[in-house]
């Protein structure tokens, strides 16, 4: 069975009532049971978290596996130690995701630390980024 990890990292926990014009009012465990429904061969770990020390576990937990969807939040901008823990997880194909077009943002967002460290990026696809971000995942894995 293949094998994938969705991390959501700083805020993301509040998906369905933050800031809806830009993200949405799908909460993140309606993103979850949209993406596991799409691939429902797929064996999924979903987490999120607010603390990056945990985050940087979770993302040192899936080395082994098909591939990692992230979507780091704010950490995208300034966590290095988030781009470290990717960097250093080798043979997984690993995915940025964010809900929205970072690059039409403010000028601070419109900068990623993370995406030097990762195979793919997706903005601006609102939830349907994590699905295309796994069909990637799994494109790209199945060798
Ligand atoms: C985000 C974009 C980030 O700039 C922001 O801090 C988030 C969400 C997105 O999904 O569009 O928390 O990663």
């Amino acid at each position: 069975m293949r094998r994938v990890f969705v991390l959501n990292g700083v805020n993301l926990g509040a998906l369905g009532t933050r800031r809806p014009e830009v993200y949405g009012n799908l909460t993140l465990s309606d993103i979850e049971g949209m993406v596991r429904e799409r691939y429902p061969e797929v064996d999924f770990e979903f987490r999120q978290t607010d603390y990056e020390g945990e985050m940087v576990g979770y993302v040192r937990k899936a080395r082994g596996t098909d591939g990692i969807v992230i979507n780091p939040g704010a950490w995208t901008h300034y966590s290095y130690a988030i781009h470290d823990a990717l960097e250093a997880v080798e043979g997984v194909i690993k995915v940025e995701t964010h809900l929205s077009n970072i690059h039409a943002r403010e000028p601070w967002r419109r900068h990623s630390v993370i995406s030097p460290a990762v195979d793919a990026v997706v903005a601006g696809m609102g939830p349907f980024g994590y699905e295309a971000a796994v069909g990637y995942v799994l494109k790209r894995s199945n060798a």
